[in-house]
């Protein structure tokens, strides 16, 4: 049996790619290695969590000697590592926090790869998931993100996974750790923590809250369904070349204000509202600070060498996703109020 550690696996994309990975790959031994902060959530994982080729590890990626002593028990075969602080808002209130996880956690997982792997480096692969956000901000109409883009992050988040993804380079470069690097856009789906854009909004909207648009609501960012990404991710470890770097993303860019009124109308339509009734609740707020115009990536060369493209159009993926959200309120009101993080850390300590 392979083992196969991925961190993060009880947040948004992680759980959907640890499920990918165990209903997928029998004869993967799946370690999730999470430590469960505000955005993990072990009831992402219900589905599988019985499952024998599932394992939970609870441990903070920065603590080196935790993460060394997982890898010298598990001896993993591959790492797929998207453990992260991952909200830019919080990043502008705590950039500290952003720097401990993404960077110094990212150092410990690659140092503590490195230890294991010495001297065995064939077959073994250590994937660092990332974002576009490091490539900064396009203009509007402005081409494409490409994996020849020169880094320039804003925000301390993007500039938090730039760094890591810079290590993650020097480890391959200087000590022929066998690494792979995906930069994605904006995700969508089930499970994502109501903090970021489509979960809060629908979550707002169900309850007749205010829906707060940062600025003039006209920033762009460019959507792909979460179980898109997981697949893209499930290739590019199996089949993507050691030492590459591969964009993903769906070719499906919106504005924000006219993203919201696309979720808007479904939702209403799904709550049985007249469609649009919600507009009332659009209130434009002051802008983010050192808010990034538009991201758009060019995902070509993954579509070329590998022969991915997204499943899902767009109308279908929100369709599922508003539906999902609205037949999951429990998942939601626990999150919301917080009630999973007391369960589920009693769980484990
Ligand atoms: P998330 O915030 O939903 O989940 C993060 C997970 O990491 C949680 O389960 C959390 O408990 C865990 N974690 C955080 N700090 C940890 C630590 N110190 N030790 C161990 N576990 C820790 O994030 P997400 O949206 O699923 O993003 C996952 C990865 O994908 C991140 O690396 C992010 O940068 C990247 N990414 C996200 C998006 C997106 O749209 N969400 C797009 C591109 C790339
Ligand atoms: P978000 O989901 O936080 O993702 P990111 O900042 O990583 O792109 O935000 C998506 C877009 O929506 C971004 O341009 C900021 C904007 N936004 C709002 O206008 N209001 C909100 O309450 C949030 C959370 C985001």
């Amino acid at each position: 049996m392979k083992n196969i550690i991925i961190t993060g696996g009880a947040g948004f994309i992680g759980s959907h790619l640890v499920r990918l990975m165990v209903n997928k790959y029998p004869e993967y031994r799946i370690i999730n290695l999470d430590t469960l902060t505000y955005a993990g959530n072990l009831a992402n994982l219900k589905d599988i969590e019985d499952k024998p080729n599932y394992v939970f590890e609870k441990a903070d990626i920065c603590d080196f000697e935790a993460v060394n002593t997982l890898f010298t028990h598990y001896r993993p075969d591959g790492v797929i590592h998207l453990a992260a602080e991952s909200h830019v808002d919080r990043s502008i209130k705590d950039p500290f926090a952003f720097a401990r996880t993404n960077v110094l956690g990212t150092l410990n997982l690659l140092q503590a790869a490195k230890l294991a792997w010495e001297g065995k480096m064939a077959g073994k692969v250590f994937y660092h998931v990332s974002t576009d956000e490091v490539y900064g901000s396009l203009e509007a109409g402005g081409g494409f993100f490409s994996e020849e883009t020169k880094y320039d992050p804003h925000s301390p988040y993007s500039a938090s996974k730039a760094s890591s993804d810079h290590f993650v380079r020097a480890y391959h470069d200087t000590y022929g750790l066998p690494v792979k690097i995906s930069n994605c856009s904006n995700n969508y789906g089930s499970y994502q923590f109501p903090e970021k854009l489509i979960p809060l909004f629908i979550n707002n909207i169900r309850h007749n809250k205010p829906l707060p648009v940062y600025g003039k609501g006209e920033n762009v960012r460019d959507w792909l369904f979460v179980e898109d990404h997981a697949g893209a991710i499930d290739l590019i470890f199996h089949q993507g070349k050691v030492g590459d770097t591969y964009n993903i993303g769906g070719f499906n860019e919106w504005k924000n204000i006219d993203l919201i009124r696309v979720l808007i109308r479904v939702t209403d339509r799904l709550l049985g509202r007249p469609e649009g009734s919600s507009e009332k609740l659009i209130t434009y707020v002051t802008d983010r600070a050192g808010h990034d115009l538009r991201y758009a990536i060019d995902s070509s060369k993954l579509h070329k060498e590998l022969g991915w493209s997204p499943s899902l159009q767009f109308e279908e993926g929100i369709e599922k996703t508003v539906k999902w959200y609205l037949e999951n309120q429990e998942w939601l009101d626990q999150v919301t109020s917080g009630v999973y993080r007391d369960y589920y850390q009693k769980m484990y300590e």
